[in-house]
């Protein structure tokens, strides 16, 4: 673990009035220690910090966690009695779980088990430590959404009438992958004609047609951390209305990341553009928040939302990704990726915006 994040955990667990944690979230692992398996724990007490997983990843967790001690559970004892032994040997009688990323069960029998030892559930408070981005993950992040770029570009020179959605889907993928993506950050969404009013369609069989919006959201992982962006097109000529709606949005979008800069609420930046879809008639037709952060996990905290009362920092990410959604006609989302910078925000998304008609 690196200075800065060990200095950040202490004070997270004085703030809290913890001897130790026990971090379950697979991306806390990987923030606190490198090791990115997802499996078993990480104690941090004290003086120590160890890795617990089983035999099938204990060589990549002392790969990749350099230096961190990694023990490996033993069949027959389990957790708990590993976990009982390093409470022991710092001293330790309180200690912190995440409640959110253990099962019931395991809970509950930890609490068993670990007899004389206090148990304080610290909820997604560890997810706090990963809120301020440094710029080697701020670089992580913007090649992903670069690599999402790139399968744009790509999806654009292959794209037609006919197409399926979920050839379109596999475009993008296929794309990301080759351009070095190791995963997809969640579901790729391609949707098309009255599938563009539904903001998380999943892609079918459907075939692009001739006046059709499609909405294509997506996202990579790179080294850890994801990326994600949304287009809408038209296939074929837009209609009025369509360039109507577009516009809207696009002026929403805009609007909201030119007001992105420190020390404004997310609900301030929401606000922005909220009130440009709703002044030009459409407010009941964009029902979800403007946006959320982005790091090892797609949706992070603060959110842009109405009620987001955080306060934006520099180093911190955000999507900006207003929508109108009209269930007999269609919808359009964009969204880009910025981080917010001492003054403003960088935009990390570079593919067009302007109205694109394919074919
Ligand atoms: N579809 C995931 C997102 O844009 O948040
Ligand atoms: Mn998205
Ligand atoms: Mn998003």
């Amino acid at each position: 673990m690196d200075n800065q994040r060990r200095e950040k955990l202490a004070a997270k667990m004085d703030k809290l009035g913890l001897d130790a944690i026990l971090v379950a979230d697979g991306c806390n692992m990987r923030y606190l220690t490198g090791f990115s398996g997802a499996t078993g724990y990480v104690y941090a007490g004290r003086e120590r910090t160890v890795i617990m997983t089983d035999s099938r990843y204990t060589t990549q967790a002392r790969q990749e966690s350099k230096g961190t001690d990694v023990l490996e559970v033993s069949r027959e004892a389990g957790y708990p009695a590993l976990i009982q032994r390093l409470l022991q040997e710092e001293g330790a009688r309180c200690l912190g779980f995440e409640d959110g990323a253990m099962l019931y069960r395991t809970v509950r029998e930890l609490q068993e088990k670990l007899a004389g030892i206090e148990m304080i559930s610290v909820g997604e408070s560890l997810n706090e430590l990963r809120r301020i981005k440094t710029p080697q993950e701020l670089e992580k992040i913007a090649k992903a959404e670069q690599i999402g770029d790139q399968a744009f570009a790509h999806l654009l020179e292959v794209l037609r009438p006919g197409m399926t959605e979920l050839e379109v889907a596999a475009e993008l993928e296929s794309s990301m992958k080759r351009n070095g993506a190791s995963g997809l950050s969640f579901e790729t969404i391609a949707a098309s004609g009255i599938h563009s009013a539904m903001p998380h369609a999943a892609p079918t069989g459907k075939k692009l047609e001739y006046g059709d919006f499609l909405t294509v959201d997506f996202g990579c992982i790179y080294e850890g951390y994801c990326s994600d962006m949304t287009r809408t097109v038209v296939i074929g000529k837009a209609s009025q209305r369509q360039r109507e709606i577009y516009r809207i949005v696009l002026q929403a979008q805009e609007a909201a990341l030119q007001a992105i800069k420190p020390g404004v609420t997310g609900a301030q930046v929401d606000e922005t553009a909220r009130r440009i879809i709703t002044e030009a008639g459409y407010g009941d037709c964009f029902g979800h928040g403007l946006g959320h952060s982005v790091g090892l996990y797609i949706h992070e905290e603060p959110r842009l939302s109405p009620s987001e009362m955080s306060i934006l920092e520099a180093g911190m990410t955000e999507t900006v990704e207003p929508g109108i959604y009209l269930p007999d006609f269609g919808g359009v989302r964009i969204e880009d990726l910025v981080a917010v910078t001492e003054d403003g925000c960088r935009n990390l998304t570079f593919s067009p915006k302007e109205l694109i008609e394919i074919g």
